[in-house]
């Protein structure tokens, strides 16, 4: 089985890499955290977290996929950890190597195994004018498209959600921060499967980059309501309210148990007039 979902950002909208780690963090599953991929082809930060020095996950992977395919079992060995339990593999931070890395791996991700919970992939910066950028946008079953909520970012994203409904891919907008606009006119104007919204949350994004050094009062553990399944804490907002994304996700998939849901009739992107 072969279920990836893409998250890319559009241009002034950092926070792609802190939603793809906080959907991780939010996924409810017996079977643990999806599997987060750093597969940003300007290069990572992650494992400057995780292991500073050490090979990046996303080069040793590339280098086996030639040879074994891309399989979750396998994958999973070159992954690191963020906090949370959040598996990811790491990009390497120099952009000229992750280029290479991901162009190794774009033949790799069609036959990609994945294992019961999708693969998350953050794909970093969207342009709307590259039909493939690189294997992942080619192959992915859903895409994130991560904004903020002013109007140049959502004509900026209503361009690549139109490229991404051209082929077929269902898209969810997160939103991150304030956002004048209603879900209705976004969807509207997006043409998405869904929409979310996400809290602008530097406690929360710190803690998930492992940046976070104040300590965490109260808490055992980061995350620890997620991981052990007892009713989710209200410390982590940025993670709560990524819950609903994850259970976008998981319906625009098909992987809780329903058939994967059709892309809606996208209409051409309308915005409101005025600011
Ligand atoms: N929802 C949020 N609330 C508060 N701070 C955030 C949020 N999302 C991201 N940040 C902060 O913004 C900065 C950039 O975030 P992030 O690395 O996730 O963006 P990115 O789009 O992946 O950037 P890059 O282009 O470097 O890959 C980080 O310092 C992060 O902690
Ligand atoms: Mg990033």
């Amino acid at each position: 089985m072969r279920r990836i979902a893409a998250f890319g950002a559009v241009t002034g909208s950092p926070g792609v890499t802190t939603v793809v780690g906080a959907t991780s963090a939010a996924w409810r599953s017996d079977l643990g955290r999806p599997l987060v991929w750093e597969a940003d082809p300007a290069g990572g930060v992650l494992q400057q977290v995780i292991n500073p020095g050490g090979e990046a996950g996303l080069v040793t992977v590339a280098g086996i996929a030639r040879r074994e395919g891309l399989l979750h079992g396998k994958v999973m060995e070159f992954a690191g950890q963020l906090v949370g339990g959040v598996p990811v593999v790491t990009a390497p931070l120099h952009p000229g190597q992750a280029k290479a890395a991901l162009e190794e791996l774009a033949p790799q991700w069609e036959s990609a195994r994945t294992g019961p919970l999708p693969w998350l992939v953050d794909i970093g910066r969207l342009d709307p004018s590259l039909p493939l950028p690189h294997g992942v946008w080619g192959c992915a079953d859903a895409l994130v498209l991560v904004t903020r909520g002013h109007r140049h970012a959502l004509l900026y994203g209503a361009l690549i959600a139109r490229r991404a409904s051209e082929r077929g891919l269902p898209t969810v907008i997160a939103v991150v921060g304030d956002c004048p606009e209603s879900d209705r006119e976004v969807l509207r104007a997006l043409g998405a499967a869904g929409v979310v919204r996400l809290p602008w949350d530097p406690f929360t994004a710190a803690v998930l980059r492992g940046q976070w050094t104040g300590g965490l009062p109260g808490r055992r553990a980061p995350f620890e309501g997620w991981l052990t399944g007892r009713p989710r804490r209200p410390e982590y907002p940025l993670v709560t309210a990524a819950s609903a994304l994850a259970r976008e996700l998981e319906r625009l998939l098909g992987t809780d148990g329903t058939a994967p849901r059709a892309l809606l009739e996208v209409g051409p992107p309308a915005l409101r007039g005025g600011s």
